[in-house]
């Protein structure tokens, strides 16, 4: 039984992780407004005149991947899985969708136009995308073969890599409330900047799998219910 205070302790952590999504959310929303506009190319450097693709993937990734970041942490509300298997099942269908297009579509952004902070940047972001879409269809595969510690364990991987933009943007903005921005340049080329390419999924990845390995006997058999 979850006590009222872990209860209590999870519903703030949901209110202020919300809180810190928004501006994250409105800022997405304004770069599909630029990229929709006329002049997108000159508004930002995401989009170039004359690559519809490109510019396009860009928009798609953004939409897809701004809805998965607001909706993945609903999946964790034990009163849902419990009480509305089926929100829970169609929740997670949406959430595996969304995750294969977002990845998808950064994938084929990055051999086309590549990144703001260079090949390290780009080969970082592409191993996020495959960590991403590898996890989804891992998930999904899972789910239908009723594996409940494959479904446990895919499923902890794909949230927090699901939350990896939002903790990019998190560990900027702390170091820079921290430090003013030490070792980090606006084009992305400082020593925290290059770190950062990968700490923002590689770590709790590992994070991820102790804690798998730690507690997968509490997790086996079959699951009730598949996708
Ligand atoms: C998981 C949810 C994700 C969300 C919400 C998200 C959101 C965004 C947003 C809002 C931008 C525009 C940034 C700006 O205005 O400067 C962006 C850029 C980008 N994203 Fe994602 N993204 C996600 C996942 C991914 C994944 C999995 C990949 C890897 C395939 C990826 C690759 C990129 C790339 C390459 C750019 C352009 C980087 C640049 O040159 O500035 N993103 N994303």
């Amino acid at each position: 039984m979850q006590t009222l205070r872990s209860r209590v302790a999870f519903s703030l952590l949901l209110v202020v992780f919300y809180l810190t999504l928004m501006p994250f959310v409105v800022h997405g929303f304004g770069m599909i407004g630029i990229g929709l506009s006329d002049d997108a190319a000159r508004n930002s450097y995401l989009f170039a005149d004359g690559q519809s693709v490109g510019n396009a993937a860009m928009m798609l990734h953004i939409l897809t991947g701004t809805i998965l970041v607001a909706l993945a942490p609903l999946q964790l509300i034990r009163g849902i899985r419990q009480r509305y298997n089926r929100l829970h099942r169609a929740l997670g269908g949406v959430l595996i969708a969304l995750a294969l297009i977002t990845g998808l579509a950064g994938m084929t952004y990055i051999p086309l136009r590549g990144t703001i902070g260079g090949p390290v940047m780009s080969v970082a972001f592409f191993l996020y995308g495959l960590c991403l879409f590898t996890s989804a269809l891992m998930l999904a595969r899972m789910a239908r073969t009723r594996n409940r510690e494959g479904h446990w364990a895919w499923g902890l991987r794909l949230f927090w890599l699901a939350l990896g933009s939002w903790l990019y943007r998190l560990h900027y903005t702390l170091w820079y409330l921290l430090t003013g921005g030490v070792g980090s340049k606006s084009d992305f080329s400082g020593p925290f900047d290059l770190v950062q390419n990968f700490a923002f999924f590689l770590p709790y990845l590992l994070a991820v799998q102790i804690w798998i390995m730690r507690n997968r006997s509490v997790h086996q058999g079959a699951l009730v219910t598949g996708l």
